[in-house]
């Protein structure tokens, strides 16, 4: 179990438009390779993350059903975009707009997953933190088992009739 240093703080890391983050994970979700921008940002260390959940850097403001989504759609081998703000060691937070998709061998093998992170529209993040939150709330009053239901319908509503990836697409293009 990797030691944070502090606890959950509003100290913001902002990542430079020039700059990628990249990780690898196995089938399972497991850490296999991130590149040197994930550890200068988020604070870890190669030690610490290799062959470890990647919720190693999951924030406690992220509603469970933006998770859900993603894995529902990178399973489907499809690709999918998503805001994230991520936990540093530190405690503070990074926000990512990040591209999650499987990874295919020339057999047509799930090798695992990858994703590519770069800086978020910031314009947009008051409003995406804002239907976190809501999420998150709605989430919590449901109770773990409707959780995800919940927390979805009040995507789906902010949706107004879109795709999930029209809405998150226009917000990281506007
Ligand atoms: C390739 C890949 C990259 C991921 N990157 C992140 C990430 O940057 N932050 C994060 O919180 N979860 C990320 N996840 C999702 C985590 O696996 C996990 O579902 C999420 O942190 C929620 O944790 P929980 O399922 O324990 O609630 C990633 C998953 C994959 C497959």
């Amino acid at each position: 179990m990797v030691q944070r240093y502090g606890a959950v703080s509003q100290v913001e890391t902002q990542l430079q438009s020039s700059e990628f983050i990249v990780s690898k994970t196995d089938v399972k979700g497991r850490i296999t390779y991130a590149n040197r921008v994930f550890y200068s940002i988020s604070g870890f260390t190669e030690k610490e993350v290799m062959g470890v959940q990647h919720n190693i850097v999951r924030h406690p403001d992220m509603p469970r059903s933006v998770f859900a989504l993603l894995w529902q759609t990178i399973q489907k081998r499809q690709e999918v975009f998503a805001f994230v703000k991520n936990l540093r060691k530190d405690g503070g937070y990074y926000w990512v707009w990040a591209n999650v998709t499987a990874s295919i061998d020339a057999q047509d093998q799930l090798l695992g997953y990858h994703s590519v992170r770069r800086c978020p529209n910031r314009a947009v993040l008051p409003a995406v933190s804002d239907l976190y939150a809501q999420m998150l709330a709605a989430e919590q009053k449901a109770g773990s088992k409707d959780a995800i239901q919940a927390g979805t319908a009040i995507l789906l509503n902010a949706l107004q009739g879109q795709s999930y990836e029209n809405f998150v697409l226009s917000l990281q293009s506007n």
